[in-house]
């Protein structure tokens, strides 16, 4: 009974994550379509199959437009090298040459680039040089080259997520002319091979061989994957004399590197594979593939358990299939300064462990901050629409150390560089001044100076509003110069300068003279004109009468406020601040608008005194918003005691809440459940709640996030910190970023563009703090040195169905987790990039208590917690052993 039940979550685990893979994209490797396979510096008509793997190889023509072809010495143009080998491309210009690859699939494919170089002395000079070698914006490796016949390989599986194209660039380091021999492109299965962040550069691929020193390759492997038979020390090897095929699991190995297996030689019970980073910060990932080989008698079994470091590496022993492959591989990256993998007999295991093929592989997190599309777009289109020969290559601001020429971007950490500056001055530019510019919208400079460019001046400059220098001088520009860029030069937002084109009608006249001709015939009477005046100016006050209505309609404010202030409000004195802190003596933390300090009233009520910032003054308005907060009650708003506003020493006292702010309580030691998460999550959400539709007007917080979610000695939940940026919309720049009020990792992102708030934009905020509790992160993940808006961290890990992955690893016990997964698409929801897209609060508080009933109604199905006791159930539901729950 209980078995069945648990097969059945085990079938709808399998549903759930097949539902969150991509479509369905069938890769038709077998017929090499989706394969680009580039032959470096092969000239144009060149094409040719590849005589032992059958594969084709075009020429660098439309993946690159510089560089140079070369041979290499007739020396190491051998037959046991591969054709691919005997020519090169060379970059003897430019800092940095890029390939342009356009992969069928488009970006959310999961790739294998793979670049090889031979440098064969093809310049004569027998100097082999040191380069690196750049995938997008982000160094992928460095190519040190020892010799003329050494071939050095270069591969990664990395999946683009934001443009369909990818960059391979070879940039000059200062050690010798940068080359490149081979470069291919092969797309995978979407569900193999994926690091939680980043992506996996190869280390090494193994398979176990008895006697060749074959590689193997297309067509053996439909993804063209490079097998080296390799056998680790003191081990024998097993292997099979049937012909048939060894069954495939997802990750599609050919069938024969898995036709042997190595063994521990002697009477041994183990294999052992080690492994040294130089960084120990290094993360890796394993896939090891098993296969049994031989049939085993009715007493034999064939058993054991993996282990990393000593600590079980996956969750219970392995019993291999017979001539079917189980890959197992870890979900999460292993990093330590020794890596140890022991694959170890079990005790009632009669046979000794086996491993027929493994892989091994680092990730490279790559940062993938391309510049924004709209201003690549516009500058491949002025490239194309000017025929420029600039080195424009890759991206034009990624990374930072090879802007383009002329290009001046502005960068932070968190999102994609903008493009600001665009210096074209002499590039020799004909034809009329392209439209494209004007989609360069966060241009600040645009200098177009000294070239021969024609025609009128687009009045769609004028719609690029951060504008402050434009060159068009030495030019031979016609007509006029557009309204709107003249004034606002005029007034010196915008710095214009034209002169040196003989064309140009250069000053205000022109443009008034047309004003003049159509403005003259409505002129006819003096009195048809004041009888015009007068019906303009009545439409003009009917219309501003109707405007100035329809705001305040709009703020539901022409009701009266439903706050009643009722009595008991508490105003103290600076005296009694001092005295219920005992003169600030004990500090709670720091809080947006100032700090906070314990006290206790003269009756023993402890409080939360938040003494505000110096900066902040004291005004009628702070009075009249304090008595509107202090009105304000819910179980789930922390609520106000009282206020100070002497001569401008402003203090807010609050209840006191013991267990602190849900950001210190979920970083501390002992892991909240999920039914405790829940239900903070529930308490938030009824106090935000409340703030947007039990106020009128609605208040929106602004800065929800866990450092401003209290909780009190029962663990109930408190949201803080409400109003205060109603009262104070500019103060204390320490905690506003820019302009936006908010805090990095929690702000809406259309907010942040469009900077209209809303209440959808603490929807948004509640989903990052509901996303923390579900996967125990913080907002901004860091992993070495990138760091990740904890959406943007979890997004790509549930587009490819890995729900256990994001999970909190800490959340021992879950009885639902159906209700994890509920709960994660209210997190989605809520955090959906378009503000009408999300749901209410309202909403919110109505799905989570159904998560929270879930979780509640505890029952036998979905219960994970005794995976273990099943092991006579080896034969795995799931053919793809790799995809059960990861060990938890
Ligand atoms: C070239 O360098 C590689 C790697 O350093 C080395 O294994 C190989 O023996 C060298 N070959 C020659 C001809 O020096
Ligand atoms: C991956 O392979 C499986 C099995 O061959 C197939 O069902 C699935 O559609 C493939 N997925 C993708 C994204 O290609
Ligand atoms: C195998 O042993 C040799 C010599 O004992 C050693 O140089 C080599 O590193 C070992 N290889 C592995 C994979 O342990
Ligand atoms: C292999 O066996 C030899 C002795 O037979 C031993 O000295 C050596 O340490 C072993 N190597 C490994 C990697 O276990
Ligand atoms: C193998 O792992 C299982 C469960 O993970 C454990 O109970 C058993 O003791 C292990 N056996 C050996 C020989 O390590
Ligand atoms: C780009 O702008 C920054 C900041 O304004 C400046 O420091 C830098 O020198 C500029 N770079 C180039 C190549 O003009
Ligand atoms: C553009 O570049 C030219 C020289 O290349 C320089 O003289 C000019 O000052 C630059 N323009 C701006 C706006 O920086
Ligand atoms: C400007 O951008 C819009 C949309 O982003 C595009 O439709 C249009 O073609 C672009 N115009 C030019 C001239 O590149
Ligand atoms: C403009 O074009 C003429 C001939 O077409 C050429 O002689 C002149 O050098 C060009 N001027 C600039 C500034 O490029």
């Amino acid at each position: 009974m209980k078995k069945t039940m648990l097969r059945a979550w085990r079938f709808r685990m399998l549903c759930a994550l097949l539902a969150c893979l991509a479509p369905p994209i069938t890769v038709h490797s077998q017929d090499q379509s989706g394969f680009i396979s580039i032959d470096c510096g092969l000239s144009n008509d060149d094409a040719y199959m590849d005589k032992t793997t059958g594969l084709q190889y075009t020429s660098d023509e439309g993946f690159i437009d510089t560089g140079s072809n070369a041979k290499v010495s007739p020396l190491y143009q051998t037959t046991s090298n591969l054709q691919q080998l005997a020519n090169v491309r060379s970059f003897p210009q430019g800092t940095r040459s890029c390939y342009t690859l356009r992969p069928t699939q488009g970006r959310g494919g999961n790739y294998l680039i793979r670049a090889t170089f031979m440098y064969g002395n093809y310049d004569s000079l027998n100097k082999p040089p040191e380069f690196d070698i750049h995938l997008g914006v982000d160094v992928w490796d460095t190519v040190k080259i020892d010799n003329s016949s050494q071939v050095i390989t270069k591969e990664i599986i990395h999946t683009p997520t934001t443009a369909d194209y990818l960059y391979v660039c070879l940039a000059n380091t200062g050690g010798g002319t940068p080359f490149i021999s081979t470069l291919e492109l092969r797309p995978l299965n979407n569900s193999i091979y994926k690091a939680e962040i980043g992506s996996l550069a190869l280390v090494f691929r193994h398979y176990t061989s008895t006697t060749s020193t074959q590689e193997l390759r297309y067509k053996d492997d439909i993804y063209d994957r490079i097998w080296i038979p390799s056998n680790l020390n003191n081990t024998t090897t097993i292997s099979t004399s049937l012909t048939t095929d060894v069954n495939q699991n997802l990750f599609e190995l050919p069938s024969s590197a898995m036709r042997a297996a190595m063994t521990p030689a002697a009477g041994g019970n183990f294999l052992e594979l080690n492994w040294t980073p130089t960084d120990p910060t290094d993360e890796f990932y394993i896939f090891m593939h098993f296969a049994e080989l031989e049939k085993l008698q009715g007493n034999q079994i064939r058993e054991f358990n993996i282990t990393f470091n000593d600590v079980p590496f996956y969750y219970r022993p392995v019993i291999p299939l017979y001539f079917r492959t189980n890959t197992i591989y870890s979900t999460k990256p292993k990093s330590s300064s020794h890596l140890t993998f022991s694959i170890m007999k079990t005790e009632r295991s009669t046979l000794p462990p086996i491993l027929n093929a493994v892989e091994f592989y680092i990730v490279k997190q790559l940062s993938q901050f391309v510049t924004n599309q709209g201003d690549v777009d516009a500058m491949l289109e002025i490239k194309s629409t000017y025929s420029l020969t600039k080195n424009w290559q890759g991206d034009p601001c990624s990374p930072r150390a090879y802007l383009w020429d002329g290009v001046n971007c502005t960068f932070d950490n968190f999102n994609a560089p903008i493009l600001t500056s665009l210096n074209l001055s002499s590039s020799g530019l004909k034809g009329n001044i392209s439209a494209s510019f004007s989609n360069l919208t966060s241009l600040q400079v645009l200098d177009l100076s000294s070239n021969n460019l024609t025609g009128q001046i687009p009045e769609s400059l004028a719609e690029l509003t951060h504008l402050a220098t434009l060159n068009l001088s030495g030019n031979k520009l016609s007509g006029s110069i557009p309204q709107p860029l003249l004034e606002r030069s005029k007034i010196g937002l915008l710095s214009l300068s034209f002169n040196d084109n003989p064309d140009l009608c250069q000053n205000m006249s022109c443009t008034n003279k047309e004003k003049k001709t159509i403005t003259a015939p409505i002129i006819a009477s003096i009195a048809a004109f004041l009888v015009l005046l007068a019906a303009i100016g009545a439409i003009l006050f009917g219309l501003k009468k109707r405007r100035l209505k329809k705001n305040l309609s709009n703020r539901a404010d022409v009701q009266k406020p439903v706050y009643s202030v009722k009595g008991g409000l508490a105003r103290f004195t600076h005296l009694e601040i001092m005295d219920m802190t005992k003169g600030l003596e004990r500090k709670l933390g720091r809080g947006s608008f100032g700090t906070v300090y314990y006290g206790e009233l003269k009756d023993g009520t402890q409080v939360a005194v938040k003494m505000l910032a110096p900066s902040i003054q004291g005004s009628e308005q702070f009075q009249t918003e304090v008595e509107l907060l202090i009105a304000i009650r819910h179980k789930n708003l922390v609520s106000l005691v009282g206020y100070c506003d002497e001569e401008n020493k402003l203090a807010l006292i609050y209840e006191y809440m013991a267990n602190g702010n849900l950001q210190t309580l979920m970083s501390g030691a002992s892991a909240l459940s999920w039914k405790q998460r829940l239900q903070i999550a529930i308490d938030a959400a009824q106090g935000l709640d409340y703030l947007h539709c039990g106020c009128r007007p609605p208040i929106v917080h602004r800065d929800v996030k866990t450092p401003n979610i209290l909780l009190n000695e029962n663990l109930q939940a408190k949201v803080a910190d409400f109003g205060l940026s109603k009262i104070f919309p500019d103060e204390d720049k320490s905690y506003i970023s820019t302009r936006v009020i908010g805090t990095v990792g929690y702000l809406d992102p259309e907010y942040h563009v469009t900077e209209q708030l809303n209440e959808k934009s603490d929807v948004y905020s509640f989903g990052v703090v509901l996303l923390e509790l579900i996967t125990g992160q913080v907002a901004v993940v860091k992993s070495n040195t990138i760091r990740t808006n904890l959406v943007h961290w979890v997004s790509p890990m549930l587009n490819r169905g890995d729900i256990w992955g994001i999970v909190d690893e800490r959340l021992q016990e879950v009885h639902s987790p159906n209700s994890i997964w509920r709960a994660i698409d209210v997190a989605m929801a809520c955090v959906k990039p378009t503000a009408i897209k999300r749901p209410t609060m309202s909403n919110v508080v109505t799905e989570l208590k159904e998560c929270l009933a879930m979780e509640m109604d505890v029952g036998i199905d979905g219960n994970i917690g005794d995976r273990n006791n099943d092991s006579d159930e080896m034969k795995p539901v799931i053919p793809y052993t790799a995809m059960a729950p990861r060990v938890r």
